[in-house]
Order: C-alpha cells, then structure tokens, then sequence
C-alpha cells in the first residue's frame, strides 16, 4: 500500500481536477472518512455530516450544481460535507472543514486525488441529496484516481505572510528558513 507521511502529503498534494474511471476499494474509503471523523472540533461536538456520493447520475447532478464543473463526475466518490448550525451555532462551518482537511491529506497519502469545491448552489445540492432544511453544505469534496499531475501553484512566501509576535513585525530570517518544509 502506497502510504506518506504527512509532510510528504502536505507537500505533494494538488487539486485535480482529472480522474480515471476506476473505483477506490471499500476499504480506502473508509480510511479516508475515519480520517475525517477523527478531526477535532469546537467542544468536541462534531456538528459535522457527509453524504458519500458514487452514483453516475447524483455524481453528475451534483457536478451540474457545481457551477457545471462536469469533472467532479468522474471522481469516484463525492464527499459532500454538511454543518449542524443548531449542534454548534458558531463552528458548524470550521469544523467540518478540517474534518474534510484531514479526508484529504489521508487521500492523498492513499495515493488519490481530491479538489475541494467551494463553487456550487447550496440550494440544488440539498435538493439533489434530500438534505434537511437545518444543514448547511460546507463543500463537496470529489475523491479518485489522479490522470494528472500537475505542477505546483505558486505560494506566497513565508516571510509575507508571517509575523513574529506583532503584527508587522518580520521574522529573523533563520526562523523563516527553519519552519519552510519545502
Ligand atoms: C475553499 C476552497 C474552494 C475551492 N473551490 C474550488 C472549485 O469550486 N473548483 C475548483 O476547481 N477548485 C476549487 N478549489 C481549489 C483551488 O483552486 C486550489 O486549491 C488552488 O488553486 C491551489 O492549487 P492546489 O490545490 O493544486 O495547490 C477550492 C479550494 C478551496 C480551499
């Protein structure tokens, strides 16, 4: 089994937006949504839920409700993660975001591909999935296997975007260089 380490999967992992028409094994997948389900949570009250998404014809709705991004079709799951407002009025958005953080860094370890998908109708995604009125859509996450691999994207750089103990206040650079893990 084809397994990183999690600076590796930090380092290494990229949104793909291609995927081969091959199925990920029961059994991946679950390690993938155990990942998520392991992920901490304001008060440890996981006001989190996720619908898992294989069929041909909900994955192209959904991709359809997805601003047309038909790509997400071909993965072979989608991950649609749901927030509780009641279960946590101020966190039902942070913390099924790590949840989904931790989905994907653990995909990517298995050796997948993932994009998180930020762009979709809150509305016709609740309708296609039969989401109760009190849930609110976080973001679909399409899982499979990668036929691309693209270069990286271009990040800014630790030293404009990190300050040490103010704001403003530009960091030695040995820190800078000490934390980089590229
Ligand atoms: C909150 C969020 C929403 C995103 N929504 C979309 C999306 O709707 N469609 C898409 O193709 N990529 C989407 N992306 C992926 C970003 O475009 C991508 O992460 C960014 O360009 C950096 O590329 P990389 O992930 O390969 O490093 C989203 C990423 C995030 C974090």
């Amino acid at each position: 089994m084809f397994i990183v380490d999690v600076f590796e999967a930090i380092r290494t992992r990229r949104s793909i937006r291609k995927f081969r028409p091959k199925p990920i094994p029961d059994e991946k997948l679950e390690m993938i949504l155990e990942a998520g389900r392991l992920a901490p949570s304001a008060g440890n009250r996981q006001p989190w839920r996720f619908v898992v998404v294989k069929d041909p014809e909900r994955k192209r709705a959904l991709a359809k409700a997805a601003d047309n991004q038909m790509f997400i079709a071909d993965a072979s799951v989608i991950i649609v993660a749901l927030g509780d407002p009641e279960a946590s009025p101020r966190w039902f958005r942070q913390d099924p975001m790590i949840a989904v953080e931790h989905m994907v860094l653990a995909a990517t370890a298995l050796g997948y591909g993932t994009c998180w998908i930020g762009a979709f109708s809150e509305d016709r995604v609740k309708r296609i999935l039969r989401i109760p009125e009190g849930l609110k859509v976080i973001t679909l996450l399409p899982i499979g296997f990668p036929d691309e691999a693209p270069a990286p994207r271009e990040r800014k750089k630790l030293k404009e975007i990190i300050f040490l103990e103010k704001y403003g206040n530009l960091p030695e650079h040995s820190i800078s260089n000490c934390i980089s893990i590229s």
